[in-house]
Formats: C-alpha cells, structure tokens, sequence
C-alpha cells in the first residue's frame, strides 16, 4: 500500500495522475481513521524531514512536523535566516547536503524554480510546502475535506472567487484531474496563469470535468456546491496589497454570494483569513463554513503524502 509512490518528489499535482491523487486521498482517510480511533503507526521510525521555510507558515510548518512525529520519524524546522542558503549557499548545495542526512526535503519559498532546482539536485523525495505558483499540499487536503461534506468529487460544482494565484492553480489542477467542474471568478488583469488554464483545460477534457473562468463572483457562485476563497494579496505581495484592496471589493465571499450558491454549500478558505476582505466575518463563523476541517485536514493529508513517498 505505500510503496507506489516512494521516492517521488511532491512539486506540483499535475505530476500526479488522477489514479495516484485517489491514492493518496483514500491514504489520508485511512490514516485518520486510524488516527481517530488511537491506532498508531511508526512506519517512518527512523526518518527524518528538513523543512526549509523561506516565508511565514502556522498549518503547514505545524502539520508536517506533528506528522512526521506521529509516524514515528523525525522533522527539523530550518528557517531561510538561519541556513547558508540565505546567506548566498546555492540551492543544489544546500540539496546535496541535506541529501545526506535526511529522507525527505519540505520547502516553502518564492520561485517554483527553486523548488524544482532543489529537487533535481536532491537525492531524497522534496515537496513543495507553496511557492508563488502553487500550493499543491495545501489543494490535497481540500479534496480530502471536500470528499468528507460531500461524499464525492466528480461533479462536484467548485467555485473559486479572488485572485488568480497559487491556491487557485492548485484546485484548478486537483479539481479538473478529479473530474470537477471548477469556475474562478477573479478581477480583470488577476486571472490565473496562462500556460496553468491550459494544462487544467486538459485535465478536465480527460477527467469528464469543466474549467470555467470569469470575471464574474454572482455568476460562479450560482449552484455552486463549494465556495472557495483565498487572500486577495498573497505573502511577497505586500506592497500591492492597498491597490488590490481596490480591485478586489467585489471578489468576497458574503451573504449574498453564499445565497447564490447550492443551500447546502460549504465554504473553503486556505487560511490565514483576513475577513472584512476576501470573506465577511459572517460567512466565515456561519455553520457552512468548514475552514477548521480544512486546517485539520493539512495534518492528515500530509502524513499520507509523507508516508507514500519516504
Ligand atoms: N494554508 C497554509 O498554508 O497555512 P500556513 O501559511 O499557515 O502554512
Ligand atoms: N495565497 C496565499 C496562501 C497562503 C497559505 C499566499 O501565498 O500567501
């Protein structure tokens, strides 16, 4: 059951087929499960993770490192202002080196560039803990989370509203792999990269699922059976966060989208939240919110990825 994946590194889900993302989905369920019911594994004693942070994190940094705990292994938090690498160490040395110490590499940065320099010169798995690009742990768990509220994920009616950044590119790639039909809704000049729709139109045309992408948050949220958000200003986009303020007023998850949406629709958001933006408070403390499920699901998802790749 976990040997399939041993090795590969975790850079992005369009790497993985939509066989291997059911793998890991039906892994994480199981792990939980049995986390739930107090059944422990220690089937990576002896394992070790580094976990590179070049930007701030809470749920990742925290759920992969209780998670290599539970499993019996071992992760050692490494912060880009402690390491070489921030004092001007190449990427592939820094691979290297780690190489020869630990089982597996996590890194949280910028470029995905870096990511896949990092994991081309690695000889153990690396997974990428979200770059600019993409969030591809993060999108995992969402499915997880989705498959629990609503017992499925073809057809599933997914409508994004905000910016076109990494978080989205994620669901665009798990959702149209796993037949969904995933609608974004994000302001004239915020969409999501070009050469990522293309990839996902793909996907969808192969997986029976649809792409839809607009300018228009009423327009996606109608039927909807999951409204998801995310920041309008991601981390390293701080200096444009009061211009986008302007762009994006019309981009929240409110009363009203909710009121569009499937009566039975549950509301994702990545977290951190900044509500009175992106998401009204109301809307996020409402009973259709499952943000907390969400946060959890990080944990159980990522014991899967750990436990099928190291
Ligand atoms: N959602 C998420 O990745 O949270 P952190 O930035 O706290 O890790
Ligand atoms: N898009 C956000 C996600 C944070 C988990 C960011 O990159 O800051």
């Amino acid at each position: 059951m976990y040997n399939e994946l041993k090795g590969r590194d975790f850079l992005s889900l369009k790497d993985y087929s939509t066989e291997e993302i059911k793998l890991l989905l039906d892994l994480a369920v199981k792990l939980k499960s049995e986390h739930k019911q107090g059944i422990r594994h220690d089937i990576l004693k002896g394992k070790t993770l580094a976990m590179i942070f070049n930007k701030a994190s809470t749920r990742t940094r925290v759920s992969f490192e209780i998670g290599m705990f539970q499993l019996g292994g071992m992760a050692y938090f490494l912060s880009i202002q402690d390491l070489q690498l921030g004092r001007g160490e190449p990427i592939k040395d820094t691979a290297r080196v780690l190489s020869r110490y630990v089982d597996g590499i996590l890194i949280r940065t910028y470029a995905q560039s870096e990511v896949e320099e990092l994991a081309k010169y690695a000889d153990v798995p690396v997974i990428n803990g979200l770059t600019d690009l993409y969030h591809p742990t993060q999108a995992l768990a969402d499915m997880l989370t989705i498959l629990e509220h609503k017992q499925k994920l073809s057809g599933i009616k997914l409508a994004y509203i905000g910016d076109g950044n990494n978080m989205v590119h994620s669901l665009m790639i798990a959702g149209t792999k796993l037949g969904m039909e995933v609608r974004v809704a994000t302001p004239k000049g915020y969409e999501p990269s070009a050469d990522v729709t293309k990839m996902c139109q793909d996907f969808a045309k192969a997986s029976g699922g649809k792409l839809i992408l607009g300018n228009d948050p009423e327009q996606a949220s109608i039927g909807a059976d999951v409204l998801y958000t995310d920041v309008w200003a991601s981390m390293g986009q701080e200096k444009e966060a009061e211009e986008r303020k302007k762009h994006f007023q019309d981009f929240q998850i409110n009363k009203k989208i909710l009121g569009l949406a499937d009566s039975k629709a549950i509301v994702m958001h990545c977290l951190p939240a900044h509500t009175g933006e992106e998401i009204t408070e109301e809307v996020f403390e409402s009973s259709q919110s499952v943000v907390f499920d969400e946060a959890e699901n990080r944990l159980h998802a990522h014991k899967a990825i750990l436990a099928a790749l190291l």
